[in-house]
């Protein structure tokens, strides 16, 4: 019987550090802001947004809403986006989707400066991340402080998507080693296939990348020693398709027609045969808002830093 990693506790720790740091800025006097851009009333993003917003009152950071109609013009989109770029109150900018299809969503999150790209999705903070210049957080993400960032620097200028970053930090809280080990993520999403399986290569883990198109999925998540299925297709991933002993990390969010949540795994019969597995909900999902205020909160201190560096350590 695996053991269920708990993402509910770590995402706590990860706040109660975040608001620490939070007010630890504020009696410089320095606010940290979070805007959250919206376009429409999409009801697959409406719990999320509402969940942010809870999430940075809890811990003190000042979220600015931005509320677009669902007919806005890419146009409109941009100079709302061009806007919080120059708002020196906002330290980070979140753009939920869907977007309405008629978006280019790419042109869109490429806009954001990559200093304030918190969910690492712009094309220049994705590129740091495949040129190994964002390793550093992945490794080291316990150690960094200003001056260890500086000397990384520009690795961690740019951000690490929330989700994907959010698995390799219940991995390492559960002493779960990469090296070496056979990876299989299925996805290739660039908000979170793409991006995990270049977290965990940085890892020196062994990355298969299954998505759509491959044929007999179940021939490789038998090989796996880490599966990390991420595709929003309830119960893919079943007892046995899964070695003895494997670490499971589902990512999926379904949501069933009762209102309840499920993920892409099999859970019950999963969890009998996995050393480690994670719930849906209660796994990965509570990581990504928590990384999401880390994210946050380091692009502040950053900021901060930059215009007066002996203020923080
Ligand atoms: N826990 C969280 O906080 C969190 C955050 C973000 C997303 N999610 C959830 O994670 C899931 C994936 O999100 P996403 O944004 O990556 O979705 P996405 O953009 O729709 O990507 C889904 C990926 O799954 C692959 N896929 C779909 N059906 C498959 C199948 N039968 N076999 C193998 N691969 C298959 C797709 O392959 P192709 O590329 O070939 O089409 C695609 O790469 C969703 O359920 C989403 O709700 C959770």
């Amino acid at each position: 019987m695996a053991v269920i990693m708990d993402g509910r506790k770590l995402s706590e720790e990860i706040k109660e550090k975040v608001k620490e740091t939070v007010k630890e800025l504020n009696r410089f006097k320095i606010d940290v802001g979070l805007a959250v851009l919206r376009v429409g009333e999409n009801p697959a993003s409406t719990q999320y947004y509402r969940a942010i917003l809870r999430a940075c009152q809890s811990v003190g950071i000042t979220a600015y809403k931005y509320d677009l109609p669902e007919n806005s013009s890419v146009n409109e989109i941009l100079n709302t986006i061009k806007e919080i770029n120059r708002d020196e109150r906002i330290n980070g900018l979140l753009v939920l989707f869907p977007l309405p299809k008629n978006i280019n969503a790419r042109r869109v999150v490429n806009e954001i400066l990559p200093e304030k790209d918190i969910d690492g999705l712009g094309s220049i903070s994705v590129g740091r991340l495949a040129a190994d210049e964002s390793s550093f957080q992945i490794l080291k993400h316990g150690q960094y402080n200003m001056l260890n960032e500086l000397r990384f620097m520009p690795s961690v200028a740019s951000f690490l998507p929330c989700t994907p970053f959010g698995v390799i930090r219940l991995l390492d809280y559960y002493n779960i080693d990469l090296k070496g080990k056979h990876a299989v993520v299925i996805g290739k999403s660039l908000a979170v296939g793409k991006p995990l399986s270049m977290m965990l290569l940085a890892k020196e883990a062994t990355v298969t990348v299954c998505h759509k198109s491959t044929k007999d999925l179940a021939q490789f998540t038998r090989q796996a020693d880490i599966i990390c299925s991420a595709t929003g297709v309830r119960g893919l991933i079943k007892a046995d398709m899964v070695k003895e002993g494997a670490v499971v990390v589902d990512i999926g969010i379904i949501v069933l027609d009762d209102g309840r949540i499920v993920g892409d795994v099999e859970f019950e019969e999963v969890k009998e045969k996995a050393s480690y597995i994670t719930p849906v909900p209660g796994g990965v999902g509570p990581l990504t808002i928590a990384m999401l205020l880390e994210n946050t909160v380091r692009s502040a201190r950053r900021n901060e830093f930059m215009k007066t560096p002996f203020m923080l350590e």
